[in-house]
């Protein structure tokens, strides 16, 4: 059997997301030409031997593994080795960004989801907002601060929000995800405190317009080409969709398909199938959008190139409600790992400089 090296935790905030995503992501594989290698990087960075992962791995999904004996010195060997192919399940940074597929790049090993490129724009909401916004896609309007600049005038900056936008505002880390760090605004004075929270987690923070809104979601899996799923729709059960709400209260719901007009599914899906190609997206993405409840106009609010994979993740959901199950959905995502590293190779041996002499 191949190995499929399964890469979780690591350095980000939502470590933890990463370690229930790893488990689920077990409980639903079933392969008869893979098994799984169990690898896990601590908080601060160190990759972890098959048998140290383990422990990290719920009891009832520890048959489904391959835990060879590595020790941590052979690690790295073992790994440029013996794994075929790798599925980084890291949300955040450090893992969702383009760094870990950065690494796999240079070690020349096939991976599942984005590369480089299509990592770091989609985990940067600034950057993918200029990219889509160029591209025809409506994003919410909003505003970036870098600290330095936060840090020699705030009062001009807040200001400048209050002035533009008036309030609610939603003010957030450019990177990071699962609603760290985000703050509903409802008034000049909790502006400051809510973007001196929001840089404790990135030097860089957008505020954007705050709308009432829908929040509708979709799956696509492809390269670059996008098939897309059927919406689903997420009933936050706080104020707003907030890391409580995500991980913790369970008073969130959801429906899927989506109750919406067959004429917004056309346009959401049209608008995901193009943002999958206008951010060089290949794999997988879960992509976020809202639907503004006054003026029902659609906007494209975010993207998770390594959407969850926990119980309630929509990601799989969605997929499973359009007909692709989730063994399937797994074996696509491979599948799309392989013929991408193929075609890459390809390009990339047709030609090395020779120097002579
Ligand atoms: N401009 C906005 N207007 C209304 N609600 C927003 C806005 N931006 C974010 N939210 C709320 O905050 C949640 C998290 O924001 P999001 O941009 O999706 O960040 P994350 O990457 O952490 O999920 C959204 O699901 C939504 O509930
Ligand atoms: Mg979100």
């Amino acid at each position: 059997m191949k190995k499929l090296g399964l890469v979780f935790g690591g350095r980000s905030a939502e470590h933890a997301v990463s370690i229930t995503s790893a488990n689920s992501l077990l409980k639903g594989f079933n392969s008869t030409k893979y098994e799984i290698v169990p690898l896990k990087i601590s908080l601060d960075g160190v990759w972890m031997n098959p048998e140290s992962s383990l422990q990290e791995i719920l009891p009832e999904n520890r048959t489904k593994l391959s835990v060879p004996s590595v020790s941590q010195k052979e690690l790295f060997h073992f790994l440029q080795n013996e794994i075929d192919v790798f599925f980084p399940l890291l949300h955040g940074t450090y893992g969702e960004d383009g760094t870990i597929q950065g690494m796999f790049d240079m070690m020349s090993k096939p991976y599942v989801g984005c590369g480089v490129l299509g990592s770091s724009m989609a985990m940067d909401k600034d950057i993918t907002k200029i990219i889509l916004k160029n591209g025809g896609i409506p994003v919410v309007p909003g505003l970036v601060f870098y600290d330095f600049e936060w840090e020699t005038d705030k009062h001009s900056a807040v200001k400048k929000v209050a002035a533009e936008f008036g309030f609610p505002v939603f003010v957030k880390p450019a990177n990071a995800g699962s609603s760290i760090g985000i703050s509903k605004v409802k008034n000049i004075e909790a502006l400051l405190p809510a973007i001196d929270e929001a840089f404790r987690f990135d030097g860089k923070v957008l505020v954007e317009k705050g709308l009432s809104v829908r929040e509708i979601e979709i799956s696509a899996l492809g390269n670059i080409i996008a098939r897309v799923s059927l919406p689903g729709e997420v009933f936050p059960g706080a104020e707003f969709y907030d890391y409580d709400d995500k991980y913790h209260s369970g008073k969130s719901k959801f429906k899927i398909p989506a109750d919406i007009s067959e004429e917004l599914i056309r346009i959401i899906q049209s608008y995901a199938i193009k943002a999958f190609k206008l951010l060089n997206l290949e794999g997988m993405a879960r992509i976020d959008f809202f639907i503004d409840k006054t003026s029902n106009e659609v906007y494209l609010n975010e993207i998770n190139t390594i959407p969850g994979f926990t119980p309630i993740s929509m990601y799989p959901k969605m997929w499973e409600a359009s007909g692709l199950s989730y063994t399937e959905l797994l074996e696509t995502l491979i599948s799309l790992a392989l013929s991408r590293f193929q075609k890459r190779n390809q390009i990339s041996s047709h030609f090395t400089i020779k120097i002579s002499g």
